[in-house]
């Protein structure tokens, strides 16, 4: 038997699937790229030497933690609340630094997966037996919004890996704009942005030769095959990455390379690609430092500082309520 949030699921991915593949130009939305596969296949971006993002972010945790610290901490106690928790490989460098400088904090990692969160726990607790980790199931808001009536003390967001980036302009917007409303006033955000920098570069981290991004798009159709019972033939599609500089903007599309028909079970219902046809499966923003700045102050907050890695690639902004 299948579980009712397993069918609301499921009906909700038939639903975009219908929408995206009904549009013109066809789209079809990122998140769900991660099941237990596209995980997997994320994680070894993570490891690929072309994806410089989290070699970033962890070269400034790595470097500028104690700086963070003084900046987030005045003795007072604080949860630590990150958004999209995932296998805490960066956030470990900060707990690590915050729990030998015996920092009153709580950690708060917030995610939709039970399993990731589970996994989280257990490794947390293996490698900081003192950490005080209390995890919260939920999506962001409702997590955001649970632990206000829970705790008073003040938050410390973590939005880190340019989670922001698969957001268009507006809804970046619209959810600074509605982080701001949830949380209290002094409480801080410190946001992972990758910037803007030569195309070449950011190109290269979504075109990896070796083929690891290809499988991570062209998954989501084996997804839909599996889980909505499409008979999408996965040979008969491509990846194809494409950076705009004006726009900051990194697209991935997902290319029909054959006119073809494909039938999903759970819509039964046909559609068309023909040959060169794009299915826009994401976008990864890149920003300028002052494009965050005007951001910041747009959605009420006030911008505190910006951590750089050492190449100037990355940013961990910090923003205070
Ligand atoms: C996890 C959304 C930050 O956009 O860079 C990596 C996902 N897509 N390679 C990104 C991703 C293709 C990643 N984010």
């Amino acid at each position: 038997m299948k579980t009712t949030t397993e069918n609301t699921f499921k009906a909700q991915f038939a639903r975009d699937v219908d929408l995206g593949l009904s549009s013109e130009p066809k789209f079809l939305p990122s998140r769900y790229f991660y099941d237990a596969k596209g995980d997997k296949l994320f994680q070894q971006i993570m490891r690929m030497p072309e994806y410089y993002l989290t070699d970033c972010e962890y070269e400034i945790f790595d470097r500028q933690k104690a700086d963070i610290l003084r900046a987030i901490y005045n003795g007072q106690k604080f949860n630590l609340v990150e958004l999209g928790a995932g296998d805490g490989y960066k956030t470990k460098l900060l707990l690590d630094h915050f729990l030998q400088n015996e920092v009153d904090f709580e950690y708060v990692p917030v995610d939709i997966s039970k399993d990731v969160l589970q996994e989280l726990k257990g490794s947390l607790q293996k490698q900081f037996p003192a950490l005080k980790v209390s995890p919260l199931n939920y999506e962001y808001f409702e997590a955001l919004e649970r632990l206000n009536d829970l705790d008073k003390a003040p938050k410390v967001i973590l939005f880190l890996g340019s989670n922001i980036g698969n957001f268009t302009p507006e809804r970046a917007r619209t959810f600074f704009d509605k982080l701001n409303t949830t949380i209290q006033k002094g409480d801080l955000l410190l946001c992972g942005i990758d910037l803007k920098k030569d195309p070449r570069t950011i190109l290269a981290a979504y075109n990896d030769p070796t083929g690891i991004t290809k499988a991570f798009n062209l998954n989501l159709l084996t997804r839909i095959n599996r889980e909505l019972g499409g008979n999408f033939k996965v040979e008969n599609f491509n990846h194809y990455p494409t950076y705009d500089p004006f726009s900051g903007e990194a697209r991935s599309y997902v290319m029909s390379t054959v006119d073809q028909e494909v039938y999903i079970e759970a819509l039964d219902k046909s559609f068309r690609f023909t040959h060169s046809e794009p299915i826009h499966t994401e976008i990864s923003r890149k920003y300028s430092l002052a494009e965050i700045e005007k951001l910041a102050q747009n959605s009420g907050f006030e911008w505190l500082h910006h951590f750089t890695d050492s190449k100037g690639y990355f940013v961990d902004t910090l923003w205070k309520k």
